[in-house]
């Protein structure tokens, strides 16, 4: 999703700003640009495409000034064009950069446009710089036409604005949009996430939503949407390595998969007490209370909330509903047989389930935020927070937060059904047990791209797959299916496999590849009956499963096999040939790994 900094009172300006989006790129965006206010003057540099191009045009000719913005764009409102990148200038006096949609700019741009305002791009957001320089116009102080436009404004955002009228501060706020402000010594900086800051300071402001603030370089002024003064206080954030660099691997996504014993292994310490047993956060009569879990979530973090269903309700006995974030609160959903919801983010920020979790406490529900970035906003509105401790995660394909998440829900379940009886202290043991063991599996199956090489060399050159799994591996089936569309651009879909007969075994013809996983769990004999069916039919089966599992299928095109696990951490275990799968697929195709194409990193907008 868009990005944005800022700095005002940094001397080389463009070049912290220009390093500053480097560290958001991994949001996903298609252009970028940056302006500055040199001798009282608005100058600007967009460019489309990667920010090696506005580097490029910045060496050719670069910006002076101790104040500006910059932005990195994903298009929503108006295609990917110079015109349409951000910065935008009206009047050749006010700059914006906007995060989100103005959901009634046109009604905004219609009237403006009426009384002379002149537009340059197809954008809503264009409207913020020129209802600024209306308001300026008007004679209003900073703060008040901030609050005039804030006051005409719908929808999500989060923007700066600067202007040659005030040339010694920025202008910012937000709603549902993430904004952190930072405090340097003789400069104060804005980003989308203290990333985006780590090389200026780790002193940070987060504003809350219909907040605005004024910030200059000796500091900042927050205000609420009314004009009252308020204080948010600033935190220090934990040292980030910031520009995370590739550590030798071809794509980020190559090393994240191999971090992901780490990933787990640091999860699970996040969620051992210190009397080494496994914790929810929370006290044994708050666990008690739990009677019923609505879990939601978006993609990948959605499936992982369908994996973890199988374990709450197999170990604690409570029931669990998970829902599609984006989809949950507009449903007007009955709360009623729920009491407790888990929003579960790798980025903390994804805004649809931001919405959900918010929905859930509007309606009475204790909330747990189950999230990988510490100070995200969905961290700070939760009840309580479960982290994943899988350091930062650039590539746009989620690997080792999944994992990670994985893990925590796994332990969540297991103090669950500790807390509620339904499980023993040495059944509890034990599950901690494998747990503990499962970083060792997972580096054990780091070992397979090799084995996987020649089957994802037949994949990509495939035109559609399918992915079937049953009981917890059918979600991870879904899981493996979206790593490979959204990797390889590929038409895949999961089913359950005991599902195939009730329509979409029509689609199997000869050749169709199908990715099966299969554990040696209570289902398996049943999942293999149901792939013996779909290669009856002439599907060439690719089958990732437990090594003890093998003996089950003996018509499989290709085998790639995982050491053997307890079943209830199969799924953890066989995402990691899944993931490599369409890794490998996606290298043999040649696509852009790490951000593929119209994809955003963290999902800011509905
Ligand atoms: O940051 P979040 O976990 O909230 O993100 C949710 C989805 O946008 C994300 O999982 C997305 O589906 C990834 N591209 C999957 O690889």
């Amino acid at each position: 999703m868009c990005g944005i900094v800022g700095a005002v009172g940094h001397e080389q300006c463009s070049e912290v700003i220009l390093d500053a989006l480097k560290r958001l790129e991994y949001r996903g965006y298609d252009s970028s640009g940056i302006v500055t206010i040199n001798d009282g003057a608005i100058a600007l540099k967009r460019a489309v495409g990667k920010l090696a191009n506005l580097d490029k045009a910045l060496r050719a000719s670069p910006l002076i000034g101790d104040v500006g913005i910059g932005h990195t764009r994903w298009a929503t409102h108006g295609g990917v064009s110079t015109e349409n990148a951000h910065p935008h200038v009206a009047a050749d006096r006010v700059a914006i950069v906007h995060n989100g949609i103005i959901e009634n700019h046109r009604t905004i741009r219609r009237r403006l446009e009426a009384v002379g305002h002149k537009f340059f791009s197809d954008t809503d957001s264009e409207v913020l710089a020129h209802l600024f320089v209306e308001a300026l116009d008007a004679g209003l102080d900073p703060a008040a036409a901030t609050r005039r436009v804030l006051a005409e404004i719908d929808g999500a955002y989060a923007f700066a604005m600067m202007s040659i009228d005030h040339p010694d501060m920025l202008i910012v706020a937000r709603n549902a949009s993430p904004l952190a402000l930072g405090i340097g010594d003789a400069a104060c900086y804005i980003g989308s996430d203290a990333i985006a800051l780590s090389h200026l300071t780790r002193k940070v402001v987060y504003l809350e939503d219909h907040d605005y603030a004024l910030v200059r370089a000796d500091g900042v002024s927050v205000y609420q949407a009314d004009g009252t003064p308020v204080n948010r206080e600033a935190v220090m954030v934990a040292a980030s390595p910031g520009l995370v660099d590739k550590g030798g691997y071809r794509h980020y996504m190559e090393k994240e998969i191999h971090e992901q014993p780490d990933a787990i292994a640091h999860s699970l310490a996040a969620m051992t007490d210190e009397s080494g047993r496994l914790t929810a956060k929370m006290s044994d009569d708050e666990l008690r209370s739990i009677n019923g879990i609505v879990m939601v979530a978006a993609g990948t973090s959605h499936y992982a909330t369908q994996i973890a269903r199988y374990w709450i309700e197999a170990l604690a006995g409570v029931p669990v509903a998970c829902e599609v974030a984006s989809e949950y609160h507009y449903r007007q959903p009955v709360t009623a047989p729920y009491d407790t919801a888990i929003a579960i983010s790798q980025s903390g920020e994804s805004l649809d389930t931001m919405m959900a979790m918010r929905h859930a406490a509007k309606s009475g529900l204790k909330t747990i935020g189950l999230v990988n970035v510490a100070d995200s906003t969905i961290a700070r509105e939760a009840d309580t927070v479960l982290p994943t401790r899988a350091g930062p995660e650039i590539g746009v394909a989620s690997t080792k937060a999944f994992t990670a998440q994985l893990t925590v829900l796994l332990c969540f379940a297991v103090a669950l059904a500790r807390a509620k009886g339904q499980i023993d202290i040495a059944r509890a043991e034990t599950i901690h047990a494998e747990i503990q063991g499962l970083p060792r599996l997972v580096g054990k199956a780091l070992g397979l791209f090799d084995a996987i090489r020649p089957v994802a060399h037949q994949l990509s050159q495939a035109k559609s797959a399918l992915y079937l799994g049953r009981g917890a591996l059918y979600p991870l089936a879904l899981e493996g299916a979206l790593k490979l569309k959204e990797l390889s651009y590929i038409h895949a879909e999961g089913f359950a496999s005991g599902e195939m007969k009730h329509g979409p075994i029509a689609l199997i013809e000869d050749g169709l590849p199908v990715v099966a996983l299969l554990a040696a769990d209570t289902v398996m004999t049943k999942a293999s009956s149901n792939l013996r069916e779909a290669s009856a039919r002439g599907g060439k089966i690719i089958l990732l499963c437990e090594a003890r599992a093998t003996d089950e299928v003996d018509y499989a095109s290709a085998v790639v096999t995982v050491p053997d696990v307890d079943p209830l951490l199969a799924p953890i275990l066989l995402a990691i040939p899944a993931q490599i799968l369409a890794y490998l697929t996606a290298v043999e195709k040649g696509t852009d790994v790490d951000q593929p194409r119209n994809l955003a990193k963290s999902v800011t907008v509905e």
